[in-house]
């Protein structure tokens, strides 16, 4: 049993395989925070005094309690807690204080199911602790969702608010996972980044009041992730102790770190309050997405593992991990929207030959898609590149012998475009104001229904029936102006909110139409590289920079919170450089590789080097998707970046070591595959020698070449 309740001390314990979390009821009413980190014998409630000069309390409890010193498992606003809280609620009064009282719990195997949203999946041993409490001046019931993964080390939390009052109550700031820690002796981990360089790693020390990270972008967003991680000063790749944290929401987000006078820490993971409210009739209830929360004392690589295990498994769509992901040959960067029938059945026979698995035809295909400036919006094939329409297209490709995916950009539309001039209403925009443009397009509101049903219509007009393998679905801006036609004056402030549950409806509508086609989600490269989207999707575009040196410092920033078998990597144009070529393989190969450059003018010299890259790549690709990761070398501060991958029998290894820009030759560095089987002999299938599991666990030296594009990939197997 991972949840347990002590009656005597109104104590929650949840477990998991390392760690344990544990709650206290007060005066059996206050949900304290009492502990979260390694697994120990019964924690106590700490923290005396309780009540400090200027912290309100109640006379009934004196010196006991006082919210604004507490650990709480919710804070709320207004009554006693001045540190960031977790919930505020404007009641039928009109004002915001809430103060929720415990009422009782309920556990059970499996978990409560969030309507409309992403949430994880159970498994056999996932199980529920479901707290309930009332507020009784707003009556508004509160419940509190805790689900543990046992195996993972991951507890999931969400909320769900009911209003049992007569009149209306307003949500203003929700953030379903609200922890507190003793000190503040941590560095915080935040993904900052922005179009072509996203997920920069930054690791600074925690300071006294406030750090935010979040997106009012209407998209996660490439700026600020909502991963992020809190971990000791010591922690290193294998060692620390380290909390990571993350929201299953592709929508914008306000996660924050507060240290507080007491010099104690309040992590929050939620909507926030800048780009949500949400109004709730009488009986009517809102239901929160869910945060997800980890423990490691095994530092980064701990961490990270327990999060990849957990995405895995019970996030990314069922099946998303069997069998071998398609290598694809996407012409994006070779054609942009030059692209017609004939160049692309051209493209198809090379592809072919080559070795890809895919043609993918990225944008330009429908509509008067000749440039950014028109045609979004017109999902029907451009009858002057496609003469006899996409069917026959398609069929021509896949007679040449490769797969055929597709590219679609659905919450946009051109104000150049049929479908703009046909329904302007269709737009979020706000009375009397302009609406920005971004990329020459605007943005559908997919808060409203009628849009999204237009869009599953359109969809199912133009694509039932073809044989399509894959669709690559974008968003190329962020949201301004957000306003509905749809919706009155009362629910305007949620349509930056009902937008997410939109596209998630779409999401789920092409998952149920075409469930054979594999679905690879973008937003300008990593720009909705989130758990939420993850739940729709096999993998996610990282980023539109395919600049090997850039690559590298992305795609391990990207494993610190998310799976490799996500990452979609491309081996972008190399020109006439085989070392090049070479190098951008190895570094594209830290995730689901594909290529993206001009197949018709690659010289046979690369076809031939590519063909080998993807049989290779072939005899490694399951331990990319499925195997453990772990970082050697993390490119930050470093000239160099060495991770690899290991099954979990420990029989096979892929190791990878890069030299970054300007390296430096000379450097003798230890590769360390610390989880090598120290008992066995392995061999490397790519050069032939042999090594025993001892010597890589003690590392393998390398010389640094110095020299530019040099990388190296040993792919060990148990003799
Ligand atoms: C942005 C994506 O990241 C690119 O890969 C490409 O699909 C373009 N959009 C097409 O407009």
């Amino acid at each position: 049993m991972a949840i347990k309740f002590s009656k005597n001390e109104g104590r929650f314990i949840l477990t998991t395989k390392d760690t344990l979390y544990a709650i206290t009821v007060l005066h059996g009413r206050y949900l304290v925070h009492t502990y979260y980190g390694k697994k120990r014998p019964a924690p106590e409630l700490k923290f005396e005094p309780c009540v400090v000069s200027f912290s309100p309390y109640k006379a009934e409890y004196g010196n006991q309690y006082s919210p604004d010193v507490f650990f709480s498992e919710c804070s709320t606003y207004g009554a006693g807690d001045f540190r960031p809280s977790a919930l505020r609620i404007k009641n039928t009064e009109g004002n915001s204080v809430t103060e929720f009282a415990y009422k009782g719990y309920k556990k059970y195997k499996g978990r409560h199911e969030i309507p409309g949203l992403p949430f994880a999946r159970v498994g056999e041993d996932t199980e529920t602790l479901e707290i309930k409490l009332e507020d009784s001046v707003s009556k508004c019931e509160l419940k509190l969702f805790y689900t543990v993964y046992y195996e993972e080390n991951v507890i999931t939390r969400s909320m769900q608010i009911t209003n049992n009052s007569k009149g209306e109550v307003k949500i203003e700031k929700c953030m379903p996972l609200c922890l507190d820690l003793e000190g503040y002796d941590y560095d915080l981990i935040k993904l900052w980044g922005g179009h072509c360089y996203e997920r920069n790693f930054e690791r600074t020390p925690l300071c006294h009041g406030t750090q935010v990270i979040s997106s009012s972008r209407g998209a996660s967003s490439h700026q600020f992730n909502p991963f992020m991680a809190l971990c000791d000063k010591k922690t290193g790749n294998d060692k620390g102790d380290v909390y990571g944290f993350n929201f299953v929401f592709s929508g914008s987000f306000e996660n924050s770190v507060h240290v507080d006078q007491m010099e104690n820490t309040r992590v929050l993971v939620g909507l926030g309050s800048e780009c949500f409210a949400y109004t709730l009739g009488p009986k009517e209830s809102f239901d929160s997405p869910e945060a997800v929360m980890t423990y490691s004392p095994d530092g980064l690589n701990g961490m990270s593992g327990n999060f990849h295990k957990f995405i895995n498994k019970y996030i990314v769509p069922e099946g998303a991990l069997e069998g071998h992901r398609p290598v694809v040959l996407n012409t994006w960067e070779a054609c942009y929207f030059n692209i017609d029938e004939e160049k692309l059945v051209a493209f198809a026979k090379e592809a072919a030959k080559t070795g890809f698995d895919m043609l993918v035809m990225d944008d330009g295909w429908f509509g008067k898609r000749n440039n950014d400036k028109a045609g979004l919006g017109d999902w029907t094939p451009n009858p002057e590149k496609f003469k006899n329409g996409l069917g026959s297209f398609i069929k021509r490709v896949k007679a040449e012998g490769v797969q055929f995916g597709i590219w679609i950009e659905p919450e946009m539309v051109n104000p150049d475009s049929d479908l703009f001039r046909a329904h302007p209403e269709w737009c979020l925009r706000c009375p009397g104001r302009e609406m920005s443009l971004s990329r020459d397009q605007l943005v559908l509101d997919m808060s409203n229904p009628r849009v999204v049903e237009y869009l599953k219509k359109a969809f199912t007009d133009v694509f039932e029936g073809l044989e399509i393998d894959y669709i690559k679905w974008d968003m190329n801006r962020h949201l301004s102006e957000v306003g509905s036609a749809h919706y009155g004056k009362e629910k305007q402030d949620e349509v930056m909110y009902r937008y997410v549950l939109g596209v998630y409806e779409l999401c789920r509508f092409f998952r149920e139409k075409f469930p054979k086609t594999m679905i690879e989600h973008c937003s300008g490269g990593g720009g909705r590289y989130d758990l939420g989207i993850m739940q729709y999707c096999s993998q996610i575009w990282t980023s539109d920079n395919t600049y090997p040196y850039s690559r590298t410092p992305i795609q391990y920033s990207s494993l610190l919170g998310y799976p490799a078998s996500v990452m979609s990597c491309h081996v972008s144009n190399p020109g006439t450089n085989m070392k090049s070529l070479d190098y951008r393989f190895k570094v594209a190969v830290g995730g689901v590789l594909g290529y993206e450059l001009n197949i018709l003018t690659a010289t046979e010299e690369a076809k031939k080097i590519m063909a080998e890259q993807v049989k290779l790549y072939k005899t490694f690709d399951r331990l990319i998707l499925t195997g453990e990761h772990y970082t050697v070398i993390a490119p930050v501060d470093s000239r160099f970046e060495s991770h690899y991958f290991i099954n979990e029998d420990r029989s096979e290894i892929l190791l990878s070591y890069v030299e970054r820009k300007n390296a430096g030759a000379g450097k003798i560095l230890k590769l360390r595959v610390r989880n090598a089987d120290k008992t066995a002999v392995y061999e490397d299938r790519i050069s032939g020698e042999k090594c025993t599991g001892k010597e890589l666990f003690d590392g393998i030296e390398v010389i640094s070449e110095g020299e530019a594009d040099y990388a190296r990939l040993w792919h060990f197997v148990k003799i």
